[in-house]
């Protein structure tokens, strides 16, 4: 089995668009927008949007919430280069898409991923439309997006995860969350395939092997990141209770109601983060 050559010919031939796009600027973050938090990009300044239909080997998204598009600018002053949506492995099993994505980022020079999510809590503490930094997490999805052929100019075969979620950055997070008085939990992120929500059984699972929020993201895009030597952060916005833990009934609608309720949070705390980031 081989890496297919029209997948590295994508990678290429869309870090060329993307330079092109960034007229000179050398984003060192990146951020990927979750399920309701595409509100972001608009903060960008100075801001040049690629659709990802224009960019070879980027996801066409089909989930509402999602615009897909590149948005290179200035935030907080700070040279950016943020994502609005992704594919997640409940709309496919293809793992190209996400994988030219990031790639993609690293060709053009990012060295920083921040990812964002909405989640069910699977903890009473941590509330409704709160947030909570990634510290560590479960691939609960069955499948690893670098399974298969690997080529080495991305990365290893082989690779650790100890350090995935980068201590360090998250650090800087914490301390932007405080000098911005926003409560700021810490916790584990389980990714699970969905496209259903989980059951309480289920719940009670995933609280027992030691998760704190639940979710259907994220995880192949730090496995993906991690792999081409990107660090990563990720803050979760909790959109519900995990299923059995409250009364309510879970939805999409819900979801992206919800996410817009933490999002204010979520948009001041990246604001006040990345200028943050890029002192390491
Ligand atoms: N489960 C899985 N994914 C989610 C949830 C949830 O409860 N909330 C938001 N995304």
């Amino acid at each position: 089995m081989t890496v297919p050559q029209l997948h590295i010919e994508n990678v290429n031939r869309s870090g060329e668009i993307v330079t092109a796009a960034l007229a000179g600027r050398r984003p060192r973050v990146a951020l990927v927008l979750g399920s309701g938090l595409g509100g972001l990009a608009d903060r960008v300044a100075e801001a040049v949007t690629v659709p990802y239909a224009e960019l070879p080997g980027f996801p066409v998204l089909t989930v509402p919430g999602h615009a897909g598009a590149l948005v290179a600018g200035l935030l907080s002053g700070v040279p950016v280069i943020v994502l609005q949506g992704r594919k997640h492995f409940y709309e496919t099993d293809d793992p190209y898409p996400l994988k030219t994505m990031v790639r993609t980022l690293r060709a053009v020079g990012v060295e920083l991923l921040f990812l964002s999510n909405a989640a069910g809590s699977l903890r009473a503490h941590i509330g409704v439309s709160q947030l909570m930094l990634i510290t560590d997490h479960i691939n609960a999805l069955g499948l690893n997006p670098l399974s298969g052929a690997n080529d080495e100019i991305f990365g290893p075969r082989f690779f650790g995860m100890s350090d995935a979620w980068d201590a360090v950055l998250a650090e800087k997070i914490r301390a932007a969350a405080a000098a911005e008085r926003i409560p700021l939990h810490s916790g584990v992120y389980l990714a699970l395939r969905g496209p259903s929500f989980e059951t309480p059984a289920e719940i009670r699972m995933v609280q027992a092997w030691g998760a704190d929020a639940v979710g259907m993201s994220s995880v192949p895009e730090c496995l993906i990141a991690r792999h081409c030597g990107l660090r990563v952060v990720g803050v979760s916005c909790i959109t519900n209770m995990g299923a059995g833990l409250s009364d309510e009934k879970l939805s999409h609608a819900h979801t992206l109601e919800n996410a817009a309720k933490g999002a204010a949070d979520f948009e001041r705390l990246v604001m006040a983060a990345v200028p943050l980031l890029v002192t390491v």
